[in-house]
């Protein structure tokens, strides 16, 4: 049986962008029959950055209770946060010690701040030794990410090969990573890549309320009630053929082409829409976080489920090099 793992960064409330290009994606993947899916929240890497304890936990929880609310089957897969293991804090260290600096010098997520080099912490500089801790604990097969992330992984089998090397064993398994060249980029309501810091984010967690004017505040052309549209290029369709069957896809295709059917009308279909798809997911997303001792239960299950697994390979690592 393949072992599939990935880490999800938790940076907060996921988005329509993130549902659509990573969450939803990664739980049709876990449902494969022959794999069994690895998926850890990596809260040790956001240490990099952040530094407030309050804002940590939320932001675990909301992408915990995200991929809950979405549908991810907790208990027939594996679904745990990175700290809860503290084996690979350990397995980083000794992984530290086989990656050279050259290399670690070049990775994109240090390089892309190397011109502000105090701001840079140690951190963030390992930050792909701690990545390749994640996987290689646990005998991972296929790691999928999206195309950023390549350059890791890459880093990721050279660590575990210069520690196989140098040992001259396979004492760790060098996986596979499969990149997502398909990842859905969605479009924002200003048809900018959908992104919490671009401020253009449609929040499916939050309220019908906040929801509605997200949706009402896409931005269009000015053509009026009679004026034809065209659909390929306009933001509400770009969203709504993400979401909605061929058939809908079809007939708002078109809507755009009669008189009397306005951009107003088209956001208040794809409002429908995104109420109804997510109608389930935002109840019990709330149900989740406003109970977060039931995320803390999940996560400490998926803990208990992969602890063993961590502990077989680091202690194949202690042994091999002489702890
Ligand atoms: N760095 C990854 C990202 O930014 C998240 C991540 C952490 C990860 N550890 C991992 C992904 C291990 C795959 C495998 O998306």
């Amino acid at each position: 049986m393949a072992r599939i793992l990935t880490g999800i960064q938790s940076s907060g409330i996921p988005h329509l962008g993130n549902a659509l290009g990573a969450i939803e994606p990664g739980i049709e993947l876990s449902q494969k029959k022959d794999a069994e899916s690895f998926f850890f929240i990596a809260d040790l890497h956001s240490l990099t950055s952040l530094k407030d304890r309050a804002k940590r936990l939320e932001n675990v929880h909301a992408v915990a209770a995200a991929w809950l609310a979405l549908g991810f089957d907790a208990n027939r897969n594996f679904f745990y946060r990175q700290s809860d293991i503290s084996a690979v804090c350990e397995l980083n260290w000794y992984l530290n010690c086989f990656a050279p600096y050259p290399m670690l010098a070049n990775a994109h997520s240090f390089k892309d701040k190397s011109d502000r080099l105090a701001d840079v912490n140690a951190g963030l500089f390992t930050y792909p030794v701690l990545m390749a801790a994640d996987i290689l604990l646990y005998d991972a097969d296929l790691v999928p990410v999206g195309k950023d992330q390549q350059q890791h992984l890459e880093m990721t089998r050279d660590i575990g090969g210069a520690l196989n090397h140098s040992v001259g064993e396979e004492i760790l398994k060098l996986p596979e990573s499969v990149i997502r060249e398909d990842v859905k980029t969605v479009p924002g309501t200003d048809g900018q890549k959908m992104s919490k810091s671009y401020g253009n984010t449609i929040d499916i967690f939050s309220s019908a309320k906040i929801l509605k004017k997200q949706v009402m505040g896409i931005v269009t052309d000015s053509k009026g009630l009679n004026d034809p549209k065209d659909p390929d290029s306009c933001n509400i369709f770009a969203i709504y053929r993400l979401l909605a069957g061929a058939d809908a896809i079809g007939e708002m295709r078109a809507n755009y082409a009669k008189v009397g059917f306005g951009y107003g009308h088209a956001k208040m279909a794809l409002l429908e829409l995104i109420l109804d798809k997510y109608g389930d997911p935002r109840e019990k997303y709330n149900a989740l976080t406003s109970k977060p001792e039931l995320i803390e239960e999940q996560l400490l299950a998926g803990a208990e489920k992969v602890r063993p697994i961590a502990a077989e390979v680091l202690g194949r690592v202690k042994s091999a090099l002489g702890f």
